[in-house]
């Protein structure tokens, strides 16, 4: 079309009557867009630009006291608070007076932000002499300044200087970054900032004035293991309004509630954390509620409690951070400042030691490397450099020695599955009270290692007086800990300073469904597509047309409360993880205990393999991914994340066989087992695949799960079922030899002879397709460590992952 459509001649004939009556004097109202010559004032909110469909708005926007940043905004408040969305801000690092500031399109084309005393605080830095110019506010939410009939026609547009937020079709190109607000309240720029790194990967780095380091993709992975690619340099992403996220780096995923007609925002939030929100309706209105998130584990990302500090995390509790001993905190309000020395460090004469801290890991600032040293050493050569703030003491399995690395800045401290310690440097006096408050302070005692053992108060058979008394005590603790979860939604929704405070990151979907509705959902439950200890799964289509597996528990325990049903399943719910599956909901009516799963094509890995389904190559990814959702589970160092029945049935495969590990979580709301064979029923877990912790009644941690993972990727390989080598013994060397054992034995026969003889003998000869000898080698090593007898000689889940995306590679 040649003509410009009678859309565009209306409002420009308004407002150029308006203009030529009004320029300059009264102010007035121009609605959709803003021609030369006139301006957006401070003063009155009606000269704000409204979009078209009145979705956004453009103003000024209150951002301190007297203190104005012009800015685009939703233009619907949200909850009680009436807080605004923004979503573009015009130079938000220096707000402009609450009088007489303008925003003004000049007559030679430039868009110019004038502060009261008429010092220009932002400029569009554009020029033109079109009359047509006019500066519009699209229904996008994109502010454009465009010329009809000239070239090029878009002059300047706020889509390609994004702040914190993208919004749907939003292009983020080569030359955009974002950069985070300083924190909820504040909105000038903080430390936080994406952008295309020079290899062409979409990065995140932590960037303050002393320090600057790529956090995103995680700088311990390669691109390649993170999914990424440095080969497409077109450096584009976008966000479209169905909810898909596309980067040439090959960053891409559908946010959860993926094709549902919302209004969507990606935000690089103030903790340096990336999100997807939508808007949705909520009781006391709407809300954003987050859709997908770059971090499920916030103390991973660098510079979040600033120097000196330690940051822990965990569900219930969100991210806290500490100073370390001997430090602290230098900023009452705001953590980003971290902590400082309460000593004067390096006085002559001043003997110092050390502080140990437990399964913690300080990233980076390495002054020195130093291989193969003893503690004392180290200790040593800390002790003489003055720019030595303490030291991690590395022991490297591969190597059988330790390391040290020297710190000469304490950052990005955080407490993980690290088997290391960090040691503190401090004057000799601190070092004692430093130890006693430091342990004490209780949120260093949650390591995967020193997790407590779980009750198993329904060991006994008959009942006593002792087990009527265990019984009561455990109903009071439910009682506290309803108590307690009450309390803390009470106090998280009152008071939530730490958090932001109209986005609740909860993933979509995940409601409570009635009784009724899951019968009609399963057509009366007729059909069953998976039995176990813990109860039936049904196949069920829900009203919204979603394919769900559904699971009805077998009698649930007389003492699990409903509150009690409903804290675990919905901190379950909150599980987000492509290698776990997705719960979606839950029923409690009655004496009925329902949850409600996505559904999953292909069954389980135990039909897989009884049927011969899976090739060489989906096996791998299927090792390699249930270790990735394991270890996730693991990392959070919560009690309830140990699986405790990790086997074939319990991982799920989807239509392209990714497996997501299923039944997690659930240990807890039943006792699982007990009904499956009374021999074992002081046990959870499923024969054959349990670890030798259950049987010597030993203390339960992550590392249960580590090994019950051996044995299934031992089983996928071999395709020998580890329950019927229990029962039947093999016939070549007799007995009650167990399927680790056989792969044991079968290597060592092969002892002095070339690599790759066994893994030929042990390999399954039925699975298709060819299989990388060095790779199969690597994951058979890997699973017989995960099958160690001694817990202490099994890796961690996630030094699984890294040992079979790094083959060679120890941590
Ligand atoms: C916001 O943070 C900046 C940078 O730290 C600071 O200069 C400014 O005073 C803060 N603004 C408000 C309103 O607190
Ligand atoms: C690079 O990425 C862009 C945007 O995603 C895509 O259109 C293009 O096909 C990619 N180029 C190559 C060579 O893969
Ligand atoms: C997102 O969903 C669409 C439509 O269902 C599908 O075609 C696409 O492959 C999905 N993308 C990813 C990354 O899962
Ligand atoms: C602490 O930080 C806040 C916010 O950045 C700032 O306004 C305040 O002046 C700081 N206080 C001190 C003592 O540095
Ligand atoms: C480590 O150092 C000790 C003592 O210096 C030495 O005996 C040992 O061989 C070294 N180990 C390795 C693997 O280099
Ligand atoms: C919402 O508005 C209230 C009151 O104006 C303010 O105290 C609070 O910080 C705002 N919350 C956010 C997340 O901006």
């Amino acid at each position: 079309m040649a003509l410009p459509s009678l859309y565009w001649y209306i409002p420009l004939l308004a407002i150029l009557c308006n203009s030529l009556l009004t320029y300059s004097s009264s102010p007035f109202s121009p609605g959709h867009s803003l021609s030369k010559r006139s301006s957006i004032s401070v003063d009155s909110k009606y000269d704000n630009l409204v979009s078209r469909n009145s979705l956004f708005t453009a103003g000024f926007f209150q951002v301190g006291i007297n203190a104005y940043c012009f800015s685009i905004w939703f233009t619907e408040p949200l909850g009680k608070n009436a807080n605004l969305t923004i979503v573009w801000m015009a130079n938000r690092d220096v707000p402009v007076n609450g009088k007489n500031s303008k925003l003004s399109l000049h007559d030679d084309g430039n868009l110019v932000l004038h502060d009261a005393d008429q010092s220009i605080v932002w400029s569009s830095e554009t020029k033109s002499t079109s009359g047509l110019l006019s500066l519009l506010l699209e229904d996008t939410g994109n502010l454009v300044l465009r010329q009809p009939n000239a070239d090029p026609d878009v002059l300047w547009q706020s889509f390609d200087y994004p702040t914190d937020t993208l919004l749907p079709d939003q292009a983020f190109t080569k030359n955009s970054e974002m950069v985070s607000s300083r924190s909820t309240a504040n909105f000038s720029s903080g430390f936080y900032r994406l952008y295309f790194e020079n290899n062409n990967v979409l990065s995140l780095v932590y960037n303050n004035p002393e320090i600057t380091s790529v956090y995103w993709p995680p700088p311990y992975e390669t691109t390649w293991a993170a999914g990424r690619t440095t080969y497409n340099n077109s450096r584009i992403a976008k966000l479209n309004s169905e909810g898909r996220f596309k980067s040439s780096d090959d960053l891409r995923f559908n946010v959860s509630d993926f094709g549902m007609r919302r209004h969507r925002i990606m935000k690089l939030d103030s903790d340096g954390n990336i999100r997807f929100y939508s808007l949705v309706d909520e009781k006391d209105g709407k809300k954003w509620e987050v859709q997908w998130q770059a971090f499920s584990s916030p103390c991973k990302i660098h510079g979040v409690c600033g120097p000196n500090s330690l940051c822990t995390y965990s569900h219930e509790t969100g991210r806290k951070c500490a100073c370390v001993p001997g430090y602290e905190k230098k900023n009452l309000t705001d953590w980003t400042y971290g902590c400082q020395p309460t000593f004067k460090p390096c006085i002559k004469g001043v003997v110092e030691d050390y502080v140990e801290l437990r399964l913690v890991e300080f990233y980076g600032f390495d002054n020195r490397y130093l291989e193969n040293r003893t503690l004392q050493e180290c200790k040593q050569i800390c002790l003489k450099d003055c720019n030595c703030k303490g030291f991690q003491f590395r022991y490297f399995n591969d190597k059988g020695y330790y390391t040290c690395y020297t710190k000469n800045l304490l950052y990005s401290g955080y407490q993980l599955d690290f088997k290391d310690s960090v040691y503190i440097k401090l004057p000799k006096k601190l070092v004692l009270s430093a130890q006693q408050t430091f342990i004490s302070g209780s949120s260093l005692s949650c390591g995967p290692d020193q997790i407590i053992p779980i009750q198993r108060s329904y060991e006994k058979k008959h009942e006593s007086s002792s087990l009527k008394v265990l019984l009561w005590f455990a109903y009071g603790i439910g009682v506290l800990v309803v108590l307690f979860a009450l309390t803390f939604f009470y106090i998280a929704f009152k008071d939530s300073s730490t958090t932001a405070k109209s986005y609740f990151p909860i993933s979509s979907g995940f409601k409570r469904f009635t009784y009724s509705e899951l019968k009609t959902a399963t057509r009366n439950f007729s059909e069953e597509i998976g039995r176990g200890g813990a109860g039936v799964v049904y196949k069920g289509k829900l009203s919204d047309d979603r394919t769900a597996g559904i699971k009805m528990l077998k009698e649930v325990n007389i003492h699990q409360g409903e509150a009690e049903f409903q804290a675990e399943i919905s901190t379950i719910g909150r599980l987000n993880h492509m290698h776990l599956i997705e719960t979606w909901g839950y029923c409690i009516e009655g004496k009925h205990r329902l949850v409600v799963y996505e559904y999953m094509e292909n069954g389980s890995l135990a039909a897989c393999l009884d049927s011969n389904k899976l090739d060489w190559g989906k096996k791998i990814d299927i090792a390699i991914g249930t270790a990735k959702g394991l270890a996730y589970l693991h990392e959070e160092c919560l009690e309830w994340v140990l699986h405790c029945d990790v086997k074939p049935h319990n991982i799920l495969l989807d239509t392209n066989y990714n497996p997501k590990v299923a039944d997690f979580g659930l240990s807890k709301l039943f006792d699982r087992g007990a009904t499956e064979n009374s021999s074992f029923s002081r046990i959870r877990g499923t024969r054959g695949y349990m670890a030798p912790e259950w049987v010597f009644n030993l203390p339960i941690t992550s590392k249960v799960d580590v090994y019950s993972y051996g044995v299934v990727v031992l089983e996928m390989i071999t395709g020998k079922s580890p329950l019927q080598m229990l029962q039947l013994g093999d016939g070549s060397s007799g007995g009650d030899q167990t399927l680790v054992e056989w792969v044991r034995g079968k290597i060592r026969e092969h002892i002095g002879s070339t690599n790759g003889t066994w893994i030929e003998e042990i390999a399954d000869g039925r699975t298709s397709g060819e299989y990388d000898t060095r790779a199969l080698i690597n994951l058979v090593n890997v699973a017989l460590q995960c099958a160690e007898e001694d817990r202490d000689a099994r890796p961690s889940m996630s030094q699984v992952v890294n040992n079979l995306l790094h083959p060679g590679f120890e941590d």
